[in-house]
């Protein structure tokens, strides 16, 4: 593993060492936290988009694990006045051990990769947000003990965290029904080979009620992504019927967890009642981004 561009690029076992590290520092924080491998490391930050959990628990996690992070906005840099990918990054490579970066283009993080020499880590695009299905992950670990042969249900937009739970199960064994409203499937290549190569099995339904019958987990997340916000009339209109809300989760299974990636918008994705209802585990799911970060930060920075 020399970078995280897409949950597609990881093994097995890179899964299951990403949770296992997540784990024990999870623990080791619980615990007072001692455990420094990265003193002495800098990982920047790149932000075309707004964040909250991201931009915290990446700088946080660094910082917990002795090194530190910049935020580097891409208004104050010169990136945002034209400075190609090529050179920002082959500089930054002599100055950081590590680069986190959140934009639009999946194409500008895999280019800046190709350019620089140090581990690129995707704090999502327009595509993927690898780092978010990875806690994701964990989360269910931890809360269902484990992800294996579980349903999970993702209702609403075919977007960015869509794509990266189909990447996800093509990966690992878990069966994923995702219930979207026509025209805002999921990219369809990464849904080809999702359903090609899932193991236990990938389906799009346009009907929520049918994708959330017996599910284990129920995910949703905004029907209108950053970026997208001239969208929201026409979008608001389609996503109607796709609320996750108590009459959905009643056909769901009975003890089945809610997660949403969030920033959430309560009465539009997810009703309010379910959202901060005793089957949502958004807090603990959010809480996991900086267990699970600090882990690929400390298998990917040198
Ligand atoms: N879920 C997530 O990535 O949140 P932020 O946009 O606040 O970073
Ligand atoms: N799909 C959302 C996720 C935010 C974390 C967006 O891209 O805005």
């Amino acid at each position: 593993m020399n970078g995280l561009l897409s949950e597609y690029d990881l093994t097995r076992d890179e899964f299951e060492e990403i949770f296992a590290k997540a784990g024990r520092l999870k623990l080791d924080l619980k615990e007072g936290g001692s455990y420094q491998p990265l003193k002495g490391r800098t990982l920047g930050m790149i932000f075309d988009k707004s964040s909250t959990r991201t931009r915290i628990s990446f700088e946080v996690g660094m910082y917990q694990l002795g090194g530190i992070a910049l935020f580097l906005s891409s208004r104050d840099t010169q990136l945002g006045r034209g400075e190609n990918i090529p050179d920002t990054a082959r500089i930054m490579s002599r100055y950081l051990n590590g680069i986190m970066i959140r934009t639009y283009s999946q194409e500008a993080v895999e280019e800046f990769a190709k350019y620089a020499d140090i581990p690129v880590i995707n704090g999502l695009t327009d595509l993927l947000h690898p780092c978010q299905i990875l806690s994701d992950l964990f989360t269910i670990r931890e809360k269902k003990g484990d992800f294996e042969g579980l349903k999970i249900a993702y209702v609403g937009d075919g977007n960015n965290v869509a794509n990266s739970w189909i990447n996800a199960a093509a990966r690992l064994p878990f069966t994923l029904a995702i219930a979207c409203p026509e025209g805002y499937d999921p990219d369809p290549d990464i849904l080809a080979r999702g359903i090609k190569e899932a193991p236990l099995g990938i389906t799009l339904e346009r009907d929520p009620i049918k994708a959330v019958a017996g599910a284990d987990i129920v995910y949703t997340d905004v029907w209108v992504s950053m970026g997208q916000e001239k969208e929201k009339e026409p979008r608001m209109k389609s996503f109607r019927g796709y609320q996750v809300n108590k009459g959905l989760m009643a056909k769901a299974a009975k003890d089945a967890i809610v997660m949403h990636c969030l920033p959430a918008h309560r009465g539009e994705e997810i009703s309010a009642e379910v959202i901060d209802g005793p089957q949502s585990v958004v807090v603990d799911q959010a809480e996991n981004r900086l267990h699970v970060q600090k882990a690929i930060m400390e298998m990917l920075i040198k």
